[in-house]
């Protein structure tokens, strides 16, 4: 099973493929087509973490090595709170010591964090170098690793410093999703709901046919083979109408609006950003259902799915709701003082409104505290 899924963009359009075992081909993936040569210089710098390099490290190394690049590695510490400027230095010092050039390639191997720094290392190398994209967990599958948003954090806020720079190639090996750890892989899964639920309403009958979403070992290779080409077509689609957000893009943040709020004010400890999304989609289902612009069975459907994954679908305890409505006026997707909010209005479809009552959304808030 293998599907090459095409992100069309006006200029640098690239391929996400999607192939089990295609780790031990990397090297051939980016030499490219005879028809089609890739075109990336003979030099290579691997970026890793050492929990997925000790795992996938060699393996890709001797693919790279096999299909005639030169190959240098650098290992970054692991954590979203290594995604900083400081660690990024790590990355042009390996390649200033190895004497990459503009036509030379980084090479992202690992989860979202790896991706984010090695892409916006890439943007801003001799002003801008190719990286290809090699993401290890299932949310850098889905989501991450496709579309070009490159960066690191401020400590006053994440992904506060970027840019947008697209990859040369995105390619998924289903197969290391087995090492990654199941908080991990379960996060994801709110984003590939939030994909049914915004864009793709087959996605989301599949996810509702499936018996269980909690665990990699509880999917079929079919059922997870359909996740990651819908997730990819559903990113790709979006991405290609709409590269650097002018518009369209922004339904992706579908579930962000409350859920960024709900992780900043627990410190970024109780939840992850994924469990995060599957709160704030509950939040925004309800709120979309009180607009009347969504029914109540399909907000009764997608918390079913959430549940079925094991995400969180209730506020955690202790979390003050005034606390989130001044946090929600300090969020990125502010604009002129209205928060905007991603508002499902069919399995399948969303729209973006600032035109949410606040005595609407600390309604919808009372209705999802514990206890
Ligand atoms: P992550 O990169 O921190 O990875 C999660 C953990 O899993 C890490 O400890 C990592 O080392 C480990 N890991 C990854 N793959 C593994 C594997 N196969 N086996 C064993 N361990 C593995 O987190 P993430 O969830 O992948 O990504 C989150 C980051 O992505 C955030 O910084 C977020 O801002 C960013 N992000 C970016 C975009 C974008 O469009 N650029 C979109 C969504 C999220
Ligand atoms: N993760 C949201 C985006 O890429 O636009």
């Amino acid at each position: 099973m293998q599907s090459v899924i095409p992100v069309s963009l006006p200029q640098h359009s690239y391929d996400i493929a999607i192939a089990p075992g295609s780790l031990d081909h990397l090297g051939t993936w980016m030499q490219g087509t005879p028809a089609q040569p890739s075109k990336l210089g003979q030099q290579v710098l691997v970026v890793s973490n050492p929990a997925v390099f000790e795992h996938y490290g060699d393996r890709v190394i001797a693919s790279l090595k096999q299909a005639g690049f030169t190959v240098a590695t650098c290992l970054l510490p692991d954590g979203e709170q290594h995604k900083t400027l400081d660690t990024l230095t790590k990355i042009y010092d390996a390649a200033l010591s190895n004497r990459l050039e503009r036509s030379s390639t980084f090479v992202a191997l690992g989860g979202g964090v790896i991706g984010d720094m090695t892409g916006f290392a890439a943007a801003t190398w001799l002003r801008g170098i190719n990286v290809v994209q090699v993401p290890t967990s299932l949310l850098a599958m889905v989501d991450a690793a496709i579309g070009g948003k490159t960066g690191v954090n401020h400590p006053q806020g994440k992904n506060l410093i970027g840019a947008f720079h697209q990859p040369r190639l995105v390619l998924i090996d289903p197969q290391v999703l087995q090492t990654l750890p199941v908080r991990e892989f379960r996060a994801a899964i709110a984003e590939v709901i939030k994909y049914g639920v915004i864009w793709d309403g087959e996605l989301f009958a599949q996810l509702e046919a499936a018996p269980q979403l909690d665990q990699l070992a509880n999917l079929s290779a079919e059922l997870l083979q359909v996740i990651l080409t819908h997730s990819c077509q559903a990113k790709a689609h979006v991405v290609s109408k709409d590269e650097k957000e002018a518009g369209l893009r922004a339904i992706l943040n579908y579930g962000h609006t409350i859920g960024h709020a709900v992780e900043s004010l627990t410190g970024y400890q109780v939840v992850n950003h994924g469990e995060a999304v599957a709160i704030g989609m509950v939040a925004a289902a309800q709120i979309a259902v009180a607009l009347q612009l969504w029914h109540e069975t399909n907000a009764q459907r997608q918390l079913t799915l959430l549940q079925n994954a094991h995400l969180p679908t209730r506020l955690p305890p202790d979390i003050d709701l005034d606390a989130i409505l001044t946090s929600l006026q300090a969020d990125k997707k502010v604009e002129a003082g209205q928060v905007r909010f991603v508002l499902p209005t069919q399995i399948g479809a969303a729209i973006v409104t600032d035109q949410v009552p606040t005595a609407v959304i600390r309604q919808v808030l009372q209705g999802m505290q514990t206890g």
